[in-house]
C-alpha cells in the first residue's frame, strides 16, 4: 500500500531548535496513512542515494496534506538539503511506510502519549486521531517545539533536560513529578527513553507501544538494516529479528528488545 510520488512542498517553516515544519501536497500518501507511519524522503544529490526517513507529524486526508517535522542534523546533511527547499519545489518521497500505531486498543482507556526529541512529531497526529482521555508527556533537550498544538489535544506536561520548561529532567521525571498514570501508553523517542518505558510499563503492567527510531536504508524491508531483536523463539529456537521498517517502526514494548 506503498506510493513513490514526487510531490510538492506547499510550505516550509523554521520552528526552533535546528527543527523545521514542512507540508508536502501528496496524491495517495496522505489517503493511505495513519498515525506513526514514516516516509522516505529522497535528496537530489546523487551521492547521497538512502532516503532520509521521516514520521508522519500530521496527515489532512480531505486536503491530501502530509506534515513532516524534522531536526537538521548537521553541515552536508540530507536534512540540510530538505531545509532549503521551498514552496513550490517538488521532492521524491515513498510512504506510507510502516506499520502505525494501533489506535483501536486505547478505546474506552486513558492513554499516555510519550515522545522524546525528534519522537515527539508523530504523537502529534495521534494525540488528534485518538478519541479517548489523554495524558501527553513530551520531552526536549532545551527549547520546545510544537507545544502549542499539543496543549490543545490534552493535558500536557512537558520535561526540559536544561530545566527552562517543566520539569528539570526527562519524560520519566515529568510522569514521577506530576503523578501521572494511564491505561496503555504510545511512546517514540531514542533507545535510552524507550528502555525506561519499557521497564516502567512492565513494572506497572501497562500496555505499551513503542516506535524505534533505528538507523535504516532501504526503509521498505529488504536490506536488514534495521533489524532488533524480539522476543519471539522460532521452532529450531533461533531468536527471530524484526525488520523496524517493515514489521515496526512500532511495536508492542513485550514484543522487543530495546
Ligand atoms: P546524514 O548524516 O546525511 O545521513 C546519512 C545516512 O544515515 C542516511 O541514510 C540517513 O537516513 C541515515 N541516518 C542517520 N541518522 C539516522 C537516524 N537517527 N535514524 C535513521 N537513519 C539515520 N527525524 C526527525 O527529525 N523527525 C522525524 O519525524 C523522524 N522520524 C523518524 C522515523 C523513523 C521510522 C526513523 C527510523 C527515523 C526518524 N527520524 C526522524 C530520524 C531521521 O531519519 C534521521 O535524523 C535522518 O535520516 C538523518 O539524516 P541526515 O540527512 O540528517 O544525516
Ligand atoms: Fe532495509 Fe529495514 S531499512 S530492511
Amino acid at each position: 500500500n506503498k506510493r513513490k510520488e514526487s510531490a510538492m512542498i506547499v510550505s516550509q517553516e523554521y520552528i526552533g531548535a535546528d527543527i523545521y515544519s514542512m507540508w508536502i501536497q501528496t496524491e495517495e500518501i496522505a489517503s493511505l496513512a495513519v498515525p506513526g507511519q514514516f516516509i522516505s524522503m529522497y535528496t537530489k544529490d546523487g551521492s547521497k542515494l538512502l532516503p532520509r526517513p521521516i514520521s508522519l507529524c500530521e496527515i489532512d486526508r480531505d486536503r491530501k496534506l502530509i506534515r513532516v517535522v524534522y531536526r537538521v542534523t548537521g553541515e552536508g546533511t540530507g536534512t540540510e538539503q530538505f531545509s532549503e527547499l521551498i514552496k513550490g519545489d517538488w521532492i521524491d518521497i515513498l510512504g506510507p511506510l510502516g506499520n502505525g500505531f494501533p489506535l483501536d486498543k486505547a478505546e474506552g482507556k486513558k492513554a499516555m502519549l510519550i515522545g522524546g526529541g525528534i519522537g515527539v512529531p508523530p504523537m502529534l497526529e495521534l494525540a488528534k486521531q485518538l478519541d479517548t482521555e489523554k495524558v501527553l508527556v513530551m520531552g526536549y533537550r532545551d527549547e520546545q517545539f510544537l507545544a502549542d498544538e499539543f496543549s490543545i489535544c490534552g493535558n500536557f506536561y512537558v520535561a526540559t533536560e536544561d530545566g527552562s520548561a517543566g520539569t528539570k529532567g526527562n519524560v520519566m521525571d515529568a510522569i514521577a513529578a506530576n503523578d501521572l498514570s494511564a491505561d496503555i501508553i504510545y511512546a517514540c523517542g531514542p533507545a535510552p527513553m524507550l528502555r525506561a518505558i519499557k521497564q516502567y510499563a512492565e513494572e506497572k503492567n501497562i500496555v505499551c507501544y513503542v516506535s524505534m527510531e533505528e538507523r535504516m536504508a532501504c526503509g521498505i524491508g529488504a536490506c536488514l538494516a534495521c533489524v532488533c531483536k524480539s522476543r519471539e523463539i522460532d521452532s529450531h529456537s533461533h531468536v527471530h529479528n524484526k525488520r523496524v521498517c517493515k514489521d515496526g517502526p512500532v511495536f508492542l514494548s513485550t514484543e522487543v528488545e530495546i
